[in-house]
């Protein structure tokens, strides 16, 4: 079986990887040439030219780029999935908005394309594993089952989209929340006087909420390894914003989530892993205290 990955970032790059590990042959697309020959020549896959190519050459295609407007272009776009003659099957697992989603499934039938919607709960290392949690949807429950998600992790089918996304968007409301409710308490105590590490250690990992610090341990701290940017971050929580808003239910909690990785941004954190918005706020409490200091 020949499986299509499109989008070679972080995590489509680890899709790639434990498709290739476990012997799918790959065509793949990414819109950076260079990167595109790179990963192609590691994995022993074949490199095409367009996401349409990509269609043509593949039963299955992992749609894994970074957002709504990446998900138009590789889809409905000019020379998008959709564009090829012959129908096969879109796996999306971008995490986008619900109403994306909802039209590309819409052109998909309207096609004769199979869509599969497969956002991902877990981080590119959890996926090079195989022990991603899949939330999936589809109008072919089957199509749930095809063997390259399989091999991702555990596929838990939901009933027809956007049911999956909905899940997804409402995980990531959770986690995303839970960091930047640390962010607002390290910028506190910063400005009082505690170091965040000090704060850590002496009183919340002395509560129950000791698992959720050990799990982040220095992945709260700015400047290590990326895993999930802040700038995606802060676009799946406008996206939750949105999902709520558009059912008239209460979107503020998520608008502020929203705010705070989008203040990493403006600050040019946005590349920086998302956890870190934690010591981006601990070190605005810090400034805060030493400009109170020197006045
Ligand atoms: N990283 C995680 O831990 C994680 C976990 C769960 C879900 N996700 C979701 O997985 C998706 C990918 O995340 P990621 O971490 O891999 O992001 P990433 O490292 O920033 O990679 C983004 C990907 O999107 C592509 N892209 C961006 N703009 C594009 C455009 N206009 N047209 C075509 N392609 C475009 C990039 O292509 P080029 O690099 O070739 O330019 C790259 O392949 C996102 O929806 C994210 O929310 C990520």
């Amino acid at each position: 079986m020949t499986v299509g990955v499109i989008g070679l970032g972080r995590m489509g790059s680890a899709v790639a990887r434990r498709l290739a590990e476990k012997g799918f042959e790959l065509v793949l697309w990414t819109r950076d040439r260079e990167k595109l020959g790179k990963v192609a020549k590691e994995l022993g896959a074949e490199a095409a030219s367009s996401p349409r190519e990509v269609a043509e050459k593949a039963d299955y295609i992992h749609i894994v780029v970074s957002d709504d407007h990446a998900l138009y272009g590789v889809t409905i776009g000019p020379e998008g999935v959709l564009s090829a003659q012959e129908p096969t099957t879109i796996i999306n697992q971008v995490t986008c908005t619900i109403k994306a989603s909802t039209s590309i499934a819409g052109v998909a039938s309207s096609k004769g394309f199979g869509y599969v919607e497969a956002p991902i709960i877990g981080g590119p290392r959890t996926v090079e594993r195989g022990e991603a949690i899949i939330p999936c949807s589809s109008d072919d429950e089957e199509a749930c089952g095809a063997e390259s998600l399989l091999a991702l992790g555990s596929v838990v089918y939901l009933g027809r989209p956007p049911k999956a996304l909905a899940a997804k968007l409402g995980f990531n409301h959770v986690f995303l929340g839970i960091v930047s409710a640390l962010a607002d308490a390290f910028a506190l105590v910063e400005a009082y006087g505690i170091e965040w590490e000090n704060y850590v250690n002496l009183v919340l990992s002395k509560t129950w909420l000791s698992g959720i610090v050990a799990r982040y341990g220095d992945r709260l701290r700015l400047g290590g390894k990326t895993s999930f940017a802040a700038k995606l971050a802060a676009k799946d929580a406008r996206y939750v914003a949105e999902a709520l808003a558009e059912l008239g239910l209460d979107a503020s909690l998520a608008a502020a989530i929203t705010n705070h990785y989008a203040a990493m941004i403006r600050e040019g954190y946005g590349d920086a892993d998302y956890p870190s918005v934690a010591g981006f706020f601990a070190m605005l409490g810090r400034k805060l205290r030493e400009g109170k200091a020197k006045n």
